[in-house]
């Protein structure tokens, strides 16, 4: 499939399928230039929303995906600009009905080899990042409701090797849901994650790039899959579009393994 298809065939899908769960509602996807985040972005806007995307890079130039819909662009460790940014989508589109927080850091190292800065950048972005958002969308959608989808990790669930400070971060963002999920109970604002395992995306190609022998680990990753093989990102948009929906009205505080398998062991 090209690239600059991909909107337009999900949208051909959706049409087909009969879904348009989203249809009116005004959705903001964090981290949605790239891999899980822009899958998310298209799979939502093919459902019908108007799409809202905060990242702090631009879109390219080349991916027409974007012409749809709205970009802003932000560091989601800027906890007054992520209220700012929150309070001006929710004016604009008269609310904010879905937020989604896909932006997100990786960096391996064993705990002994973790230094205190790079510890402090992981937190800081998938940690305290995934906060500031959750924490401006709830107090916009106080009164109307919503739903949030944090994408967390299987790196969330189990411990893994050399991976310090990424378990910890999306250990942070299960619990960070978990407790968000009571705090937005009463005002009916449902709050949930997915914790995939590898996904298809650039973040996953530099990481196989970065290692001794880059077939091997990519051979490696699939190979430890229960399914034989990486995710798609569109795999696990399909799991956040449910949880955003209204079809998961009664489901709040889930942490969705979409990870063929892996935290079944
Ligand atoms: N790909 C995987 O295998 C996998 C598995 C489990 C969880 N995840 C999580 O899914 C999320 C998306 O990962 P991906 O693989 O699609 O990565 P990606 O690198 O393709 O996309 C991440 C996006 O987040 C944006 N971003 C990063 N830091 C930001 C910041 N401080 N402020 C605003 N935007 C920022 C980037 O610009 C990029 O567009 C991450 O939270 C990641 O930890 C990924």
């Amino acid at each position: 499939m090209r690239r600059d298809d991909d909107l337009a065939i999900e949208v051909q899908r959706m049409r087909e399928w009969g879904l348009a769960r989203f249809t009116g509602m005004s959705v903001a996807v964090t981290g949605g230039i790239s891999g899980i985040g822009r899958a998310t972005a298209i799979r939502l806007f093919a459902e019908g929303a108007r799409v809202w995307i905060i990242d702090r890079n631009p879109p390219a130039a080349t991916d027409p995906a974007f012409d749809a819909m709205s970009y802003i662009g932000l560091d989601v460790t800027d906890a007054e600009s992520v209220h700012s940014t929150i309070t001006h989508i929710a004016t604009e589109s008269g609310a904010v009905d879905v937020v989604v927080n896909a932006a997100g850091i990786a960096h391996s190292a064993r705990v002994q080899d973790t230094r205190a800065n790079d510890w402090s950048r992981l937190i800081d972005v998938n940690l305290t990042g995934t906060f500031n958002v959750t924490a401006a969308a709830m107090r916009a959608m106080k009164g109307r409701g919503g739903a949030i989808v944090n994408i967390a990790s299987d790196a969330g669930l189990v411990g893994q090797l050399a991976q310090a400070a990424y378990c910890a971060s999306k250990g942070g963002v299960v619990q960070l849901t978990r407790a968000a999920a009571l705090d937005g109970a009463p005002d009916a604002i449902r709050v949930n994650c997915v914790c995939p395992c590898f996904v298809e995306t650039p973040l996953v190609d530099a990481w196989i790039a970065e290692q001794p022998d880059p077939s091997a680990a990519r051979a490696a990753v699939q190979s430890d899959q229960p399914i034989g093989r990486m995710g798609r990102p569109q795999e696990v948009a399909a799991a956040v579009a449910y949880l955003a929906s209204a079809e998961a009205n009664f489901v709040t505080g889930v942490a969705l393994a979409v990870d063929g398998g892996t935290t079944a062991r």
